[in-house]
């Protein structure tokens, strides 16, 4: 009997919630996410209870007020996934902030207040703003934590994460452990820090956030499309078409699953959003995707034409394309949409997947018999397979006395936590690609992009805090 309690307790620690002894209230407590329409007067608060009758309610005032605002349209969902314990994600928007400013906000259950906290509002395009990203970041690793609190300190305005959100399934599980305890810890030290509750958070999904979907196997895959809030302006495809794989697994699995992620899935897989004076595009690059699909390509192209009067325009993925790390040199999918990119007039692209730090030259690529290409194999079977063509190099730009870039400069930043990818070619330039400028990969690293008008200073910090590389860019 004494065995079957361990074992029962055992599971049990593995399912639940780390619930924090202090604050029984929350099993996640409040962060924050640009919502499914974002706007620098509105931003979405999100929380995680258990499942009960509670009457909750959050309140927000701008920095200017005495008042407290009550939230809109505060719903939840209810994620009863597998063998977790099943909760409920509550959603609320402060829908009249003011934009770039620091509010107060606050968060009642059952009448009595129980969390607070200060946040920063959206950017309106007329203000500066400072962005942290990285990729592959939630390994649960000392880096990870200690990279969070380096970010932390940074003060940025909001984090992009260039998927690889979670180790190592993307799952409900995973999350809670290395996740929420890091990102949205309620004190800074080398353990994590409290960014999530204090800025908003933007994410792609990476391989490890999306190709499990063995629903049967892994009921709480795919958290992702329950826990984010992102926008919902991308395009819709169903399951089975050319940017939607199938899940595979019982009905019931099924449901439990679609009931969680409600209109989340599979739409916010692709969308953007403006933030101050850039237009971000937020692009799926798993390899299941097919971009020989006109509606996803159209959707793309159109994307960008709209956001031609922005100032900046930035794109954010998982799988870099111009990267010569030995390590995934061969997943060259996303030089597919690269004229797409040209055309729309992308400044700089963030991707993660390889673990460390690579810039580029400003370049321009034209793929080899783009069509040929674009039709060669399955969607399942492009991977690995390298995409060949003609770049054009812009050596003059430096980045210091030459601010003005001719092409694109692609960023590889998925130093974030995870283990390092091939240390040895830093030193090695001669094993680096053509394409390549910057190559660091001694030490775990982040992006910080500071925007004012007009320039952009790009830096990547390392662990320590020291800078690896600087580069300002002028319009
Ligand atoms: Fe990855």
């Amino acid at each position: 009997m004494k065995y079957r309690i361990a074992v029962v307790l055992f599971i049990f620690s593995l399912t639940a919630h780390p619930q924090t002894p202090n604050s029984p209230d929350f099993l996640v407590k409040p962060y924050l996410q640009l919502g499914k329409k974002a706007s620098p007067h509105s931003i979405q608060l999100l929380w995680h209870a258990p499942v009960s009758n509670d009457s909750w309610l959050a309140e927000y005032k701008n920095n200017d007020e005495t008042e407290w605002r009550r939230s809109e349209g505060q719903v939840y969902s209810k994620v009863a996934v597998g063998s977790v314990t099943p909760f409920y994600v509550y959603s609320a928007n402060f829908s009249s902030l003011k934009a770039g400013i620091t509010f107060q906000y606050r968060v009642s259950r059952n009448g009595k207040v129980v969390f607070n906290s200060e946040a920063k509002s959206l950017k309106s395009a007329v203000q500066s703003y400072r962005i942290a990203i990285s990729g592959d970041m939630g390994a649960g690793t000392g880096t990870s934590k200690k990279i969070a609190y380096e970010i932390f300190k940074a003060k940025p305005d909001m984090v992009a994460i260039a998927g690889d959100i979670v180790y190592n399934r993307g799952l409900v599980s995973e999350y809670n452990t290395k996740f929420w305890p890091v990102y949205n810890k309620d004190d800074a030290d080398t353990l994590g820090a409290p960014l999530m509750r204090s800025i908003p958070f933007v994410a792609a999904v990476g391989n490890h956030d999306a190709l499990t979907r063995e629903i049967d196997r892994f009921p709480d895959a795919l958290a992702y499309y329950h826990f984010w809030e992102q926008p919902l302006n991308g395009p819709n495809g169903k399951e089975g078409s050319a940017f939607v794989p199938a899940l595979f697994g019982s009905d019931a699995n099924k449901k439990a699953f679609y009931d969680g992620a409600g209109d989340k899935y599979p739409r916010m897989s692709n969308f953007s959003f403006d933030y101050g004076n850039a237009h971000w595009t937020v692009i799926d690059s798993n390899p299941y995707v097919d971009w020989n699909d006109s509606t996803l390509r159209d959707w793309l192209a159109k994307d960008l034409a709209t956001a031609a009067n922005t100032t900046w325009r930035f794109v954010l993925y998982h799988h870099p394309c111009f990267n010569s790390s030995r390590a995934h040199y061969e997943q060259q999918q996303m030089r597919l949409i690269t004229p797409i990119l040209e055309k729309g007039k992308v400044d700089l692209v963030f991707a993660g997947h390889v673990h460390n730090y690579q810039r580029t030259y400003p370049l321009t690529f034209v793929p080899d018999n783009l069509g040929s290409q674009l039709v060669a194999g399955t969607s399942n079977t492009r991977i690995g397979k390298t995409v060949n063509g003609r770049w054009t190099l812009d050596k003059s730009f430096n980045g210091k006395r030459n601010t003005k870039p001719n092409g694109i400069i692609y960023i590889t930043t998925g130093a974030g936590g995870q283990g390092l990818y091939n240390p040895e070619q830093t030193k090695d330039k001669d094993s680096w690609q053509k394409f390549t400028t910057v190559f660091e990969s001694r030490v775990h690293s982040y992006t910080v992009m500071d925007v004012n008008g007009n320039t952009l200073v790009l830096r990547q910090l390392d662990i320590n805090g020291k800078e690896v590389d600087r580069v300002k860019i002028t319009k």
